[in-house]
């Protein structure tokens, strides 16, 4: 690999903007000043009038999933060439056992699925969805193998979901261990009830998923994994929030001292509840939970990012095929869940978020890089642009426009949610630990260079 030099961009982290050089040698920001000189065979690139960003981070993705009787359609490589593309170095992805697998047994299905294969470095949130003492020891293991943060499901009863007493049992182990449990925050039996109740009422198309978890199911299942991280001492976060009133309950807990983080997604940002009443089923396409909501809940996410209340962005990813979504055709609640979004979550957010005004450039970075590297034990090898970090950079050339289509993405998967969509800006050129990865959009690099980013636990 030679080593790199990116010179005159605007350089911009979650506190910091200047022009600059930034010098890369052996994967790591050597550098960073007027002029810099640089050994011979060094490559150039100028980036005069872009913005360089560290690399972005996605805390949420399901890359390898099982998940209501389907598997997502990426793979560790077309979902990290996809995320490439789009700016994003660095993924969390989902380790999840099913129900009767022991987590050491699902933590060797996701190594044998990602070594050699991504192509942007990654880690895995450990998901619980059994708790006993044989998953106790391993969790302890899994722990010391560098793996940070757990994951529960309040909701998907029967499947992944988890009761009080598991829960219980994971956030004291994670409060002893210093980990961060993540949760899924929806009340599963209500879902359940109401699930029922419509279907028996003959309402099955993908319009009545969202009236099946209305935002009062979401906040009561906040308000519950609130309760129990102020319970048990331990640090949550809280994935994928989605509306004002779980955002109120998971605020009213950070002001009672609760060690609480909230993270939203593009596509509750962006996209609404009338995209899943789209006729001849189109709306599956927008199926997921916690549900697309009305419009009105929009405002307060986006102000929830800019006053800091809301740590990160995160996309989600969770890709079906149409194919996959019929399975669900005569009733909505077999539509396997979930909408792909890893490669536009960040230009999308540049996009709506810094080129409308609702949140200026360093909430931008910080809440799609630096605050997950910071939660997640990640930070200054990632989420920040500084001598001695990895050199993952995204220059960013703000000038271009380009319109999101299933046409030109690179997810393996057969439609875009943010179809016709414009954009600003494009990955001009995106490095992994100093290699160039993307120009100009497009994948150019090594497949197979990611690697498992081990984290320490540190929050005690
Ligand atoms: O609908 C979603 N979000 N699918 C992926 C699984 C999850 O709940 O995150
Ligand atoms: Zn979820
Ligand atoms: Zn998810
Ligand atoms: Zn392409």
């Amino acid at each position: 690999m030679s080593n790199l030099v990116i010179r005159n961009g605007e350089i911009v982290t979650a506190s910091q903007r200047y022009v600059a050089d930034i010098y890369c040698e052996h994967g790591r920001i050597k550098a960073i000043g007027q002029e810099l000189q640089v050994p011979q065979g060094t490559e150039e690139y100028d980036a005069r009038g872009k913005f360089v960003f560290p690399g972005f981070i996605d805390p949420h993705t399901h890359v390898r999933m099982e998940f209501m009787g389907t598997f997502a359609a990426d793979d560790y490589e077309s979902a990290t060439i996809a995320a490439l593309c789009g700016g994003t170095t660095t993924l969390i992805d989902f380790c999840i056992p099913n129900r009767d697998e022991s987590p050491l047994s699902a933590f060797k299905t996701w190594q044998e699925a990602s070594q050699g294969k991504a192509c942007s470095d990654f880690t895995w949130h450990m998901a619980i969805t059994r708790f006993d003492d044989e998953v106790e020891r391993e969790l302890r293991e899994i722990v010391s193998r560098g793996v940070a943060s757990f994951k529960v499901f309040l909701a998907y009863g029967g499947a992944l979901g988890v009761d009080d007493e598991a829960l219980l049992g994971v956030m004291k182990l994670a409060r002893e261990l210093g980990v961060v449990v993540t949760a899924h925050c929806e009340n599963s039996e209500m879902i359940d009830t109401l699930q029922k109740k419509l279907v028996d009422e003959g309402k099955l198309g993908p319009e009545w998923h969202e009236p099946s978890r209305p935002t009062f199911v979401e906040a009561e299942g906040t308000r519950h994994f609130c309760a129990m991280a102020r319970v048990t001492g331990a640090h949550g976060y809280i994935v994928h929030l989605s509306c004002e009133e779980a955002l109120k309950e998971a605020v009213e807990a950070q002001l009672q001292g609760a060690n609480i983080w909230i993270e939203t997604l593009i596509q509750h940002l962006v996209l609404d509840h009338r995209d899943a009443e789209r006729p001849n089923f189109e709306g599956a396409k927008f199926v997921m939970s916690p549900p697309l909501r009305d419009k009105r809940n929009q405002a307060p996410l986006w102000a929830g990012f800019d006053k800091g209340m809301i740590a990160t962005l995160g996309s989600d990813h969770a890709p079906f095929n149409m194919a996959q979504k019929r399975m669900g055709e005569e009733n909505f609640c077999l539509i396997p869940n979930g909408i792909p979004s890893l490669e536009d979550r960040v230009r999308v957010f540049f996009t709506e978020g810094v080129q409308k005004g609702r949140i200026d450039l360093h909430r931008f970075v910080d809440a799609a890089s630096t605050q997950a590297a910071r939660i997640f034990g990640l930070f200054p090898q990632k989420g920040t642009i500084q001598i001695g970090s990895d050199a993952d950079l995204v220059v960013y050339d703000p000038t271009v426009k380009e319109t999101l289509s299933v046409d030109t993405h690179h997810m393996n998967v057969d439609y875009n949610p943010f179809e016709g969509r414009e954009v600003e800006g494009r990955c001009a050129l995106v490095t992994v630990r100093g290699q160039i990865q993307v120009r100009d959009g497009e994948f150019v690099g090594e497949k197979g260079i990611g690697e498992f980013l081990k984290r320490e636990p540190t929050h005690f």
